[in-house]
């Protein structure tokens, strides 16, 4: 049990909705779990806070974030707050922070839990249990604000992949993979990765980086399946999958398809890691259409808020956070309307408090 600093950036749109709630476990397990020590500090960022300061994300806060032990964060950016470029200035955020802080791998999991109704007929929680590990420093999003434009005929973003790029990326998987349960149809660990070498060089040589790492794990399986086939396995046989590891840009799409498999992007966590740095975040977006309202749903937020405490060793604290998460999607009656039912974002973010705090001090 130890004592951490956690800077909290609550973001844009549904962000301060969310964050709160996430904040509100945090408390209830510093008050309940002995010798756990948690202090916050906000560092405000985002589309909004650009519009009011013009700042987007200054070299200050970039030392807060490397000064903390871990950074949790809502969803940054708002459609109609652009640069000169035309991209969205929170997702130039967002990037630089994976970018500057050296978040090379965004994993993100996929579990189907019980009491939530997945669009994949027939499949049970417990046939649903991978994780997709996205290179997060390199490969297209690289290109972000570095495309070349030829007058106004032509675009060109470079895709970028380096050797040590993708060998640490995918040394991630590897050792994802053998702490996990291996996958649920036969229990064995396996890395699939997902390309596209069948077309482009630079897959291809994602694929040579992935095969050197995978010698360094014979105990492990090694698969390999292409981008566009691994959509139809994900959603014809997810009981096969264990951990696939993919470029930046396909792990986007395929992470947002592999959420909407079990339960949709109210419920996605993720973890944004380096060697030295952890930034969590839910994997949806300001969600500005339903901002206000106070019905954004704050399991991802919720579900990586656990990523973070996991990743800093704190896992009783952070299975207390998964467990009570579970107990309210299998029980079914606090949820938002995301998952079918009329409660607010505060009224699940309590409930899941309450039995936080019940299984941090059982009477
Ligand atoms: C995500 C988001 C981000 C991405 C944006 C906000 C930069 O879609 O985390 O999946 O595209 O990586
Ligand atoms: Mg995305």
């Amino acid at each position: 049990m130890g004592s951490y600093k956690i800077a909290v950036v609550s973001g844009d749109g549904v962000g301060p909705e969310i964050i709160p709630e996430a904040l509100r476990v945090l408390e209830v397990l510093r008050e309940t779990v002995d010798n756990l020590d948690l202090e916050f500090v906000e560092i405000p960022l985002g589309a909004k806070h650009y519009l009011e300061t013009g700042a987007s994300l200054t070299s200050d806060d970039i030392s807060a974030c490397l000064k903390a032990d871990a950074i949790l964060k809502g969803p940054i950016g708002l459609p109609s707050v652009r640069s000169d470029d035309g991209t969205e200035v929170g997702i130039g955020i967002e990037l630089r922070l994976r970018f500057e802080l050296d978040l090379y791998a965004n994993i993100r999991p996929v579990v189907l839990n019980e009491g939530v109704r997945t669009v994949l007929t027939g499949k049970r929680p417990g046939q649903i249990n991978y994780i997709i590990l996205r290179e997060n420093t390199e490969g297209l999003y690289a290109a972000h604000r570095s495309g070349i434009l030829l007058r106004d005929e032509a675009a060109v973003d470079p895709l970028v992949m380096t050797a040590n790029g993708v060998k640490r990326a995918v040394r991630k998987a590897f050792e994802l993979s053998k702490n996990s349960k291996g996958s649920p149809c036969d229990g064995k660990k396996r890395v699939t990765c997902v390309d596209k070498s069948n077309v482009l060089r630079s897959f291809a040589f994602f694929r040579s980086k992935f095969d050197e790492v995978a010698q360094e794990y014979q105990d492990i399986q090694k698969e390999y399946m292409y981008a566009d086939a691994i959509t139809q396995q994900m959603l014809f046989s997810p009981e096969k999958l264990n951990v696939l590891v993919t470029e930046n840009y396909t792990g986007d799409i395929l992470s947002d398809l592999a959420s909407a498999t079990v339960g949709g992007l109210g419920l996605a966590g993720s973890a944004n890691l380096g060697d030295e740095n952890g930034l969590f975040e839910a994997v949806h977006g300001s969600a500005p259409d339903i901002a206000g309202k106070g019905i954004a749903n704050p399991i991802g937020i919720l579900n990586s808020t656990a990523l973070l405490l996991e990743w800093l060793g704190e896992k009783q604290a952070s299975e207390i956070i998964t467990n009570a998460i579970r107990k309210l999607l299998r029980e079914g009656t606090t949820l938002t309307p995301d998952l079918g039912g009329s409660s607010s974002t505060k009224q699940v973010g309590v409930a899941i408090a309450a039995t936080v705090k019940d299984l941090a001090a059982p009477s």
